[in-house]
């Protein structure tokens, strides 16, 4: 193909989803793979490295073949590939970038690491009102290992306002499930029980929620795990327990983005990561921020590799190209 789009391969394996994707101007996806080892990892109640290691092994190459040929391209047909260099498991992050290094090599193609944060930033730009988007903004990241409010003053440009002191959103999702009997992830499943469960049934506790925009739910998670404490086996208000957790949790979210929202005179807050698709955050971040909400479809909140690509993009026309030697970095950050 000899026109001027950019068409960007991207491949993601920072935890427990081995996801391909291409996609057109960082903007158009023309396919987006997402392999799931969720059930296999839910006999663990979490995520067991090794074991999400071999599984990204054993099935990277066919997502990848699946990513181009749903796209109808050929290697020749791409621009770049990019690859999450981190934050994330390191045995998963090495396939994925081993993977990506391969490609580069034997195609002879330019080769990008993008920090997985800044993929789920960049997943609300694969929307189609991506057009409307104007800086600044306030980015809210909640999955299952990241709790982060960004300020965003242009492409690339980003300020760290806070962050979690422990446990991420979507860790204490998955925790307090488990406390609760749910399946893993717990996100999901608490999302679902916390439907019709009376949200004021315990008094749970907002930590740090007047002071600055950290966030911590540790305290939470051992005050459900008190009151689960007190409850004979089977007897135990699920749906309460549940709703009254998600309300302590969406409050501190939503106090804080709205705080800051009007601090830094934001144009918009996005949402983004895999807890970003709770139903009751959406709902309170739209009744409670004066400012428009925007947040990806679900398939792009959780993890996935065209959100990766979207990043990419930005650095690709900005000329950024980097050396096969890049190694994964675990605990990578955004440059704050
Ligand atoms: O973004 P993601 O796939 O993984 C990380 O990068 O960490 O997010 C996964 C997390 C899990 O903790 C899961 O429980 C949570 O997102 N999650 C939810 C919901 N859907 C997924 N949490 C709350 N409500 C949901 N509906
Ligand atoms: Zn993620």
């Amino acid at each position: 193909m000899s026109d001027s789009m950019t068409r960007i391969l991207a491949i993601e394996t920072s935890c427990d989803e081995t996801a391909a994707a291409v996609v057109e101007d960082g903007v158009t996806i023309l396919s987006n793979i997402i392999a799931s080892q969720t059930d296999l990892h839910a006999q663990y109640g979490g995520v067991y490295p090794e074991v999400a290691s071999r599984k990204h092994i054993e099935v990277i190459y066919a997502v990848i073949e699946r990513a181009m040929s749903e796209a109808y391209l050929g290697f020749e047909d791409l621009d770049c590939i990019a690859v999450t260099q981190g934050p994330g498991l390191v045995g998963s992050l090495l396939v994925g970038l081993n993977v990506a290094k391969g490609l580069a090599l034997a195609r002879n193609k330019p080769l990008l690491g993008i920090n997985h944060i800044e993929g789920h930033v960049y997943s609300l730009w694969l929307s189609e009102n991506h057009a409307q988007i104007s800086f600044p903004i306030l980015t809210l990241v909640v999955s299952g290992g990241h709790t982060e409010l960004i300020l965003m003053t242009d492409h690339l440009q980003y300020q760290h306002l806070g962050g979690t002191l422990d446990d991420a959103a979507g860790e204490a999702f998955d925790k307090v499930g488990r406390l609760i009997g749910l399946p893993y992830p717990g996100g999901p499943e608490i999302d679902k029980a916390s439907e019709g469960g009376n949200s004021r049934a315990f008094a749970f506790p907002r930590a740090v929620m007047d002071e600055g925009y950290d966030f911590s739910f540790s305290g939470l998670k051992t005050a459900v795990l008190r009151e689960v404490q007190r409850y004979d086996e089977g007897r135990l208000p699920v749906s309460d327990v549940a709703a009254s957790f998600q309300a302590a949790v969406v409050d501190v979210l939503v106090e804080k983005t709205l705080r800051a929202a009007r601090e830094y005179e934001v144009t918009a807050v996005h949402l983004a990561g895999g807890v970003s698709s709770n139903r009751t955050l959406r709902w309170a971040m739209n009744t409670r921020l004066d400012v428009p909400v925007r947040y990806p479809p679900p398939v792009l909140c959780t993890d996935n590799a065209a959100m990766i690509a979207a990043a990419a993009h930005q650095h690709f026309v900005l000329g950024t190209r980097h050396d096969l030697d890049i190694d994964v970095t675990p605990s990578l950050q955004l440059a704050w």
